[in-house]
């Protein structure tokens, strides 16, 4: 499974970097609106850090306004992906782009059948939230494994991004399901990382190093 790190911010980026475990950065208005800088600036900056896909979300609501502004974002660099709402004019901009070429994300899916739909018109990306799912008590992890099956059924190519992450155990079963993609706040990273024995392991280790004789 390929991770994603769900964030704009530059340092959170950088040391995701330097852990190795980064293919590629979703970001979305409300993340881009934490960092206080130009979103155009910081979108250069996180691509030009980050070979794989960046999703840069419009904020169009109809399809013309869409288009056009997914076409000024992928003019920032190529591994642009340009992030879309699941809603019928983003579905007919989708359309538009992939014919286009322009790489799309459709973003905010909620039902098996709007991930059926986005596939349909092309999208190289669906996006289901799972934390908000959960959230309105829905299981969230259900509706990956409904659109798992009928991407298999159909050979649809979208690949599924597991979005809304909230913690390790929303990442363990994306895995388990065969999830293409998880993207992942950096917090959750760290916690992924973490085992207390782990840590519990290195101070023993530590300590009965110093018991070694020295020479
Ligand atoms: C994904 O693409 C979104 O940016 C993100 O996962 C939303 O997460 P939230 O529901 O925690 O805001």
């Amino acid at each position: 499974m390929k991770i994603f790190i769900d964030t704009a911010n530059i340092d959170e980026i950088k040391e995701a970097i330097k852990i190795g475990i980064i293919d590629g950065v979703t970001t979305n208005p409300t993340l881009i609106s934490k960092e206080e800088r130009p979103a155009e600036d910081l979108l250069k900056e996180i691509c030009s850090l980050v070979s794989g896909p960046v999703s840069a979300e419009v904020i169009g609501l109809d399809c013309q306004t869409m288009v056009k502004e997914a076409k000024i974002l992928s003019k920032i660099a190529k591994n642009i992906v340009i992030k879309i709402p699941l809603v019928k004019e983003g579905l007919k901009a989708v359309k538009i782009l992939s014919s286009e070429g322009i790489k799309t994300n459709v973003t905010l899916c909620f039902s098996p059948n709007q991930a059926l739909l986005a596939a349909k018109v092309g999208a190289d990306y669906i996006s289901p939230f799972i934390g908000r799912l959960d959230d309105i008590g829905q299981e969230g992890m259900e509706l990956v494994r409904q659109i798992k099956t009928i991407y298999s059924n159909y050979g649809f190519k979208t690949q599924i991004i597991v979005a809304s992450v909230r913690n390790p155990l929303h990442v363990l079963e994306a895995a388990r399901i065969g999830a293409d993609i998880a993207t992942v706040p950096f917090a959750v990273i760290e916690q992924l990382l973490k085992h207390p024995l782990t840590d519990i392991g290195i101070q023993r280790f530590l300590e009965d190093w110093k018991k070694v004789p020295k020479r």
